[in-house]
């Protein structure tokens, strides 16, 4: 059965309001002490730069990126999620602009971004070429292209590490659609998509594998140990020529 942009799309739809809300302000806790950190590290000054975050969920880092004072437009599909982050913007504006849109498909974003940032939702998108386009295209020439993705080449969970003590990677060459919390996420090789990127145009500047500090698992707790040992998350950082 192939999977489509709208299963997916209907699958997070599916969250409930508590799980939408569990994420705050600052993210769960592979965001705080991984992801952030080094999404920060690669954007840098952001302050009156104009930004998309693209599949946005409910607005957490759109939301921060305003806070210091950049232009943002968040992007989301998911009905329950972006209703989420424009209410929240209702409450309290910080001047974002929302979009409910599917990234495979939307278009009218081409060339107004300095950065389009995109946290952990390539990996998501059954038509993430036609996805990564729009991020390209949407930017200025010169314009930062920043994206997380669940690290493809050791994608197996932390429960499991907790439980073997290593990462098994096997089928690494098999692109395919893996069950998971909302339904599925997909993988595909780590040069499905910096191929991609070169194929568009782009410059690759930078890429970042998070390493948890080992004095947080005294703090949190074993389950976060793989991170200390093993990325479970690739950040990659292009420019458009
Ligand atoms: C793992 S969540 C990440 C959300 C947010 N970036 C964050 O870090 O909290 C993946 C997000 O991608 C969105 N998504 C799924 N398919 C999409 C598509 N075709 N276009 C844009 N976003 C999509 C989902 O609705 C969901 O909000």
């Amino acid at each position: 059965m192939e999977i489509t942009n709208a299963d997916v799309i209907a699958q997070w739809n599916s969250a409930t309001q508590s799980d939408i809300e569990r994420h705050g302000d600052e993210g769960d806790f592979a965001r705080q002490h991984l992801l952030n950190p080094a999404l920060f590290a690669l954007l840098g000054d952001v302050r009156d730069k104009h930004i998309l975050d693209a599949g946005c969920g409910q607005g957490y880092l759109t939301r921060w990126l305003a806070r210091l004072g950049a232009r943002v437009t968040g992007l989301e599909p998911a009905t329950n999620w972006y209703h989420y982050a424009l209410e929240r913007e209702q409450r309290e504006p910080l001047g974002i602009t929302y979009l409910q849109a599917d990234l495979s498909t939307c278009a009218g974003l081409e060339g107004q971004f300095d950065c389009v940032i995109s946290n952990m939702v390539l990996m998501d998108i059954p038509a993430y070429q036609a996805a990564m386009r729009t991020c390209i295209q949407a930017l200025k020439s010169g314009g930062d292209f920043i994206f997380s993705l669940t690290h493809p080449c050791f994608e197996e969970s932390s429960t499991e590490w907790e439980r073997k003590g290593y990462v098994e990677v096997r089928a690494y060459f098999q692109e395919r659609a893996i069950q998971s919390g909302y339904g599925y996420w997909f993988h595909r090789p780590l040069s499905s998509y910096l191929n991609l990127l070169i194929h568009e145009g782009c410059i690759f500047k930078q890429m970042i594998e998070p390493q948890l500090d080992a004095t947080l698992v005294a703090h949190y707790g074993r389950q976060h140990e793989r991170n200390v040992h093993v990325p479970q998350f690739l950040l990659i950082h292009a420019q458009k020529a």
